[in-house]
């Protein structure tokens, strides 16, 4: 890889162009191994927020001014968003060595405001350029996302606020063309709470004329970094992380540096592996305060967790109790902890009823459990699980994000050697979460079946 002073001299385009041909595809073909019953022990550093580096990065499109980014997770939706913005014309450097968590991104000559389809069907969460390329631009051109694997997950909501804000949206050939000459501030009343809905709208509102108040808004965490990122750039925006956001709309932002909150979504991924499989781990460069619901929900299980001011600390020797679950907006439970909970319930004594309120179709973890022996029944937006179960492990296939961390955690519990399939899913939100669980005493491994380039066809094939 050669010392920074070397890459530094390789010009950005090669560096982009040796990122985006370092194997990417081959990912695609990877599993994990898992050998179940070993006790966790150790640190975990918890990494940047996934989705709050997501809207951070789309934000640099609302300036011409370089945009610095640290705690930047180094996870494959973030090397999608570097594609998509650098597809637009923008410049994206990812930092390498000790900066390798850091990105600078400049917007200075953007020629072309489009997300196109390739990208969006790869990561919904593209649409949060929508916003800010038409505060910024004047004009956009971006997919719809078409539907995923959790729900159908509209973005209605998107759209009908940039109208509220003066743009002027057609649909045509799955895309969405929005534009205004300069957007102007507005009330926007949320119908449903929605977390990048919120965000898009923000962003676009910073640069509208006069005042919008939103309503409804989500409160999560991430929508109030991207808040501080954006007053930080020179914006003028109250009350993010409450349900009511006021935005004062200014003509001009301005570059800035901002560090990504911890991933609280992660912790809660390892809380949960510490809780099942005994041992004690300490979570670093997290945040508790962000994790109040799944906290609350553990300590009913029966699990103690001790918080510091940016750790937690997790040992647990002894049987949970079974608990219901409903998922909420913050800040209530998140449904992005609801698949490692549904893991945690098959090892419960008794029966949790699981309820997911947000997405419609979010158990398809589910069918996986059963496969390795869980007791699980799923009716509509509502399971039922029966612990206390052994799990036995079996060859499981990942299907979302976060059904994927589940399975993974049941393989960490589960007795023999499990084999997890299309760990893709997982590599999209989790940065090397095999050196992570193997830094505390697990046994996984990752293997990637690179099938060699076919050079001839084979002697006698048809
Ligand atoms: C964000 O997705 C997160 N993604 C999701 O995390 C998370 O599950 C979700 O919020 C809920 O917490 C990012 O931040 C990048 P929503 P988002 O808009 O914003 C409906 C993960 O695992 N809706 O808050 O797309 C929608 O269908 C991902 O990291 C509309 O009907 O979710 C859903 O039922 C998965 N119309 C509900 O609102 C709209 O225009 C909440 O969705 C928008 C949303």
């Amino acid at each position: 890889m050669g010392t920074i002073r070397e890459l530094k001299k390789i010009p950005l385009s090669v560096r982009i162009r040796q990122q985006e041909n370092s194997g990417e595809e081959e990912n695609l073909m990877d599993k994990f191994v898992i050998r179940g019953g070993n006790p966790l022990v150790g640190n975990i550093r918890i990494s940047g927020a996934k989705n709050a580096a997501l809207p951070a990065m789309a934000a640099a499109i609302l300036t011409e001014e370089p945009v610095i980014l640290e705690n930047i997770p180094d996870v494959r939706d973030i090397q999608t968003e570097r594609k998509l913005l650098v597809s637009m014309g923008a410049e994206v450097e990812l930092g390498y060595g000790r900066a390798s968590h850091r990105t600078t991104i400049s917007c200075r000559n953007l020629s072309s405001p489009e997300a196109a389809y390739e990208v969006v069907k790869t990561m919904r969460a593209s649409t949060l350029v929508l916003g800010p390329l038409v505060a910024r631009m004047g004009r956009a051109r971006v997919s719809l996302p078409g539907g995923c694997a959790i729900g159908a997950r509209p973005i209605d909501l998107h759209i009908k606020g940039l109208e509220k804000l003066g743009a002027t949206i057609t649909q045509e050939h799955g895309y969405i063309e929005a534009a205004a000459e300069r957007l102007r501030g507005g009330l926007i009343s949320f119908d449903k709470i929605t977390v990048t809905g919120t965000e898009d709208l923000m962003m676009a509102a910073t640069l509208a004329e006069g005042e919008t108040v939103m309503e409804n808004c989500a409160r999560e965490p991430e929508v109030a970094d991207l808040a501080a990122l954006l007053n930080k750039m020179g914006a003028n925006i109250e009350g993010a992380g409450t349900s009511i956001i006021r935005i004062m709309g200014v003509s001009k932002l301005h570059g800035a540096r901002h560090r990504i909150i911890p991933d609280r979504i992660e912790a809660g991924t390892f809380l949960i592996a510490g809780a099942l499989t005994g041992g004690d781990i300490t979570l670093t460069s997290c945040d508790p305060a962000h994790l109040g619901a799944l906290l609350h929900k553990l300590e009913e299980c029966g699990v103690t967790v001790q918080p510091g001011t940016d750790t937690l600390r997790i040992t647990n020797g002894h049987r949970l109790h079974a608990a219901d679950l409903t998922t909420e907006e913050y800040p209530g439970f998140p449904t992005d902890m609801q698949a490692q909970y549904m893991t945690l319930a098959t090892q419960a004594e008794g029966t949790s009823v699981v309820t997911e309120n947000i997405f419609e179709n979010r158990f398809m973890h589910a069918q996986e459990l059963v496969r390795m022996g869980a007791n699980i029944k799923v009716d509509g937006r509502r399971a039922v699980v029966h612990g206390f179960t052994p799990l036995s492990a079996a060859a499981v296939q990942c299907s979302d994000l976060r059904a994927s961390a589940s399975l993974v955690i049941a393989a960490l519990v589960a007795d023999g050697e499990t084999i997890i399939d299309r760990v893709y899913h997982i590599d999209r939100g989790y940065e090397r979460i095999e050196e992570k669980l193997r830094g505390v005493g697990a046994q996984i491994k990752r293997i990637g079946e690179i099938l060699p380039k076919r050079t001839a066809a084979p002697v006698g094939a048809a």
